[in-house]
């Protein structure tokens, strides 16, 4: 099971399988999930708040008309923020509620709001469960795509035997989880270099590049749908970032390297789309340079090291892939870069082409690889990662 970088709310309504959500809660979150629950007033009758709080690491949301909870976290927030919603236990009153739209307590809003997967797991009386209204209910709900998990048959609380127990939690989140599409990705670490660096002359100039860093930001977006853990190490651009991304804010090349160094032994896959400076001055002043001292000045540039080649040649399990700035001979350019850095995959890139360069919110690459070439059509950057993830996640698999 693998719910990494799932968002779960939990909506729990007033059964007496109310206690079993605890252990809903950390199934989910044992395997990767942030969970969130909603109370009903009736839940509360059956399992305090407080334990649900506790186990889910998460303040309980129990009130659509509560100014305060509104303002932390809405009901319009919570829905946008849910990839899953599961209701558990679901009573045949919550089954007609939700049947009918209503919208007069924070589960029913939510429900209506969302546009994230839901399940309900049913826990009622028997004859509550057979009865037509219900049936009927459900058969609407499943028409509107809502997943109804159970009832298991059993021995009832009440003494009844027969179908109206809630499914065991254990079964609820592994039939969840192989009910959602769990990305290609799931479960791996992929490190990016993106943005550019900043070499210091002194304190106030530097050499650096036209990277705008948006190809590095649109992987790392597409890495995070993909279902991996994403660290992101960036040169200074100011680009927002899924809060699901680890971000790493650094200057200089060596900076980089060293970042690098720190997350390369738990990686898996590791993309260099930065531009990174090839060369840094020789020498820092340590006070700003004063031009009445100078009337011509000469500094010397040193070579940085090659992160990517580095990557390639002392993590040897890891997938590394590069980028190749090109202006002129670009496949031919990226492919003696693929040989010479030892790499699994090279992106190759027309700088050139002001359509497609630094700044642009489009690009057009060639995916190439030791065996194969692929050519991925000028299209949106974030459409242009979603296929080299794609890709990787083949190759690796
Ligand atoms: N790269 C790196 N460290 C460097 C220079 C480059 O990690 N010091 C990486 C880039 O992130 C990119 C790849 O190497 O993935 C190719 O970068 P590019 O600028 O195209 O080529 P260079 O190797 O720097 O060679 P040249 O500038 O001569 O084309």
């Amino acid at each position: 099971m693998n719910f990494l970088n799932k968002n779960i709310l939990l909506c729990v309504t007033g059964g007496i399988a109310a206690y079993k959500s605890a252990e809903i809660i950390r199934l989910f979150k044992k395997n990767g999930a942030d969970v969130r629950v909603v109370m009903t007033e009736s839940a509360k009758e059956f399992i305090t708040p407080l334990t649900l709080q506790a186990i889910s690491g998460n303040e309980i949301h129990d009130s659509l008309l509560d100014v305060k909870a509104e303002s932390a976290m809405g009901h319009i927030e919570l829905a946008k923020w849910a990839d899953i919603i599961l209701v558990a236990p679901c009573t045949a009153e919550t089954i007609a509620k939700i049947t009918h739209g209503r919208a007069n307590d924070l589960m029913g809003a939510i429900i209506l709001a969302s546009k994230a997967s839901v399940f309900i797991a049913p826990a009622m009386n028997m004859n509550m469960w057979l009865d037509q209204s219900t049936q009927e209910n459900c058969k609407k709900l499943s028409s509107r795509s809502i997943s109804i998990i159970g009832p298991a048959d059993g021995e009832q609380a009440c003494g009844d035997i027969g179908p109206g127990r809630m499914v065991d939690p254990e079964n609820i989140v592994e039939l969840i989880s192989s009910s959602i599409k769990i990305g290609p990705l799931a479960g791996k670490v992929i490190t990016i270099t993106a943005g550019p660096t900043r070499e210091q002359i002194d304190p106030v100039r530097f050499i650096s590049n036209n990277s705008s860093g948006k190809m590095g930001y649109a992987l790392a977006e597409a890495a995070i749908e993909s279902g991996a853990l994403v660290n992101l190490i960036s040169g200074p651009v100011s680009i927002d970032t899924n809060k699901s991304v680890s971000l790493y804010k650094i200057n200089s090349a060596n900076e980089m390297l060293e970042k690098v160094d720190e997350l390369m032994p738990n990686t898996d896959i590791f993309i260099g789309c930065a531009a990174v400076s090839d060369f840094k001055p020789s020498h820092y002043y340590e006070n700003k340079i004063k031009k009445e001292d100078l009337n011509v000045i000469d500094i010397e540039l040193e070579k940085n090291e090659d992160i990517l080649s580095h990557v390639a040649k002392v993590y040897k399990s890891s997938y590394v892939v590069g980028f190749a700035a090109e202006t002129k001979n670009v496949k031919e350019n990226a492919r003696k870069k693929l040989l010479n850095k030892n790499l699994n995959m090279i992106i190759s890139n027309d700088v050139s082409d002001k359509s497609i360069g630094f700044d642009s919110d489009q690009n057009e690459v060639n995916l190439i690889t030791k065996s194969e070439s692929i050519f991925l059509k000028k299209d949106k950057k974030i459409r242009i990662a979603r296929e080299i993830l794609k890709q990787i996640s083949l190759n690796i698999n």
